[in-house]
């Protein structure tokens, strides 16, 4: 069952929304050669704190790591595609590609949101993930409106990836989200017939999170249990948002 939220519940979620995008900002500045991850983590985790927020993805149990996950932030760079996780010993470096992505939980109400940066000027090829991925986000979040289908969303960044020459993750999906971090239905980046095909409503929420990959699709996970690698070293690129259906059409409640 999709929970679909009232307009009280949205400004809630609004406000937490509001926390995570100014906390990826503060981070967006401090990404710089030679800085580490665990610099990103130890400011977020204060920003959190010091808004009278919980973590969102600290403590977070999932099945298949077998564990809870240990930090605020997930720091994924390069071939890493998801689940990164900050290190002291993790030393940003020119050309690195970056995927910072976080939680919180602000008065029982979940955001979620995620970018990826270069380090430094980009090459044609990064640049070019970076555009396609962040703008097949755009254009799904463009299909949050009342009548559409989730598959709208879904076949929005599919096609915008596949038709640019990149490829979708298909292990890791998009998320309802409101009183949990993960609520019904999963948003694949892609169409997967198996699943329903709800229409979207007023009041649904979704974090649509497109992870593309230069190369092949394939994806491994590292012997930590959580660092989700491209099989074939190619780069990845992810980029999150929250966006609630409305009846003014889509509102993208991780961002002013
Ligand atoms: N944005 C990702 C997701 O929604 C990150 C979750 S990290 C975890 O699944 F630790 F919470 F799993
Ligand atoms: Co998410």
């Amino acid at each position: 069952m999709i929970i679909r939220k009232s307009p009280a519940e949205l400004e809630k979620m609004r406000r937490s929304g509001l926390l995570v995008y100014k906390i990826l900002q503060d981070l967006a500045a401090m990404v710089k050669e030679g800085i580490t991850t665990h610099d990103l983590e130890v400011v977020a985790e204060k920003m959190i704190r010091d808004a009278g927020a919980r973590p969102a993805f600290k403590g977070y149990y999932v099945p298949s790591a077998g564990s809870r996950y240990p930090f605020v932030l997930c720091t994924s760079i390069n071939e890493e595609i998801v689940h990164g996780m900050p290190s002291s010993k993790r030393v940003l470096k020119k050309g690195d590609v970056v995927s910072i992505d976080t939680g919180v939980e602000l008065e029982g109400y979940f955001g979620d949101s995620a970018y990826t940066v270069c380090v430094g000027e980009p090459n044609e090829s990064v640049r070019k993930l970076l555009k396609v991925t962040e703008e097949s986000l755009e254009m799904a979040i463009d299909k949050m409106r009342p009548g559409n289908r989730l598959f709208d969303v879904c076949e929005t960044v599919e096609k915008h990836v596949v038709s640019n020459g990149f490829s979708i993750v298909r292990e890791y999906v998009g998320h309802g989200i409101g009183t949990s971090l993960h609520e019904e239905p999963q948003v694949p980046n892609y169409v997967d017939r198996k699943n329903e095909n709800p229409r979207l409503k007023e009041g649904m929420v979704l974090a649509i999170e497109p992870m593309v990959n230069a190369g092949k699709p394939d994806t491994k996970v590292m012997p930590d249990r959580w660092t989700a690698v491209t099989k074939d070293g190619s780069y990845s690129a992810h980029f999150e948002h929250c966006v609630a259906v409305t009846a003014n059409g889509p509102w993208v409640l991780t961002r002013p």
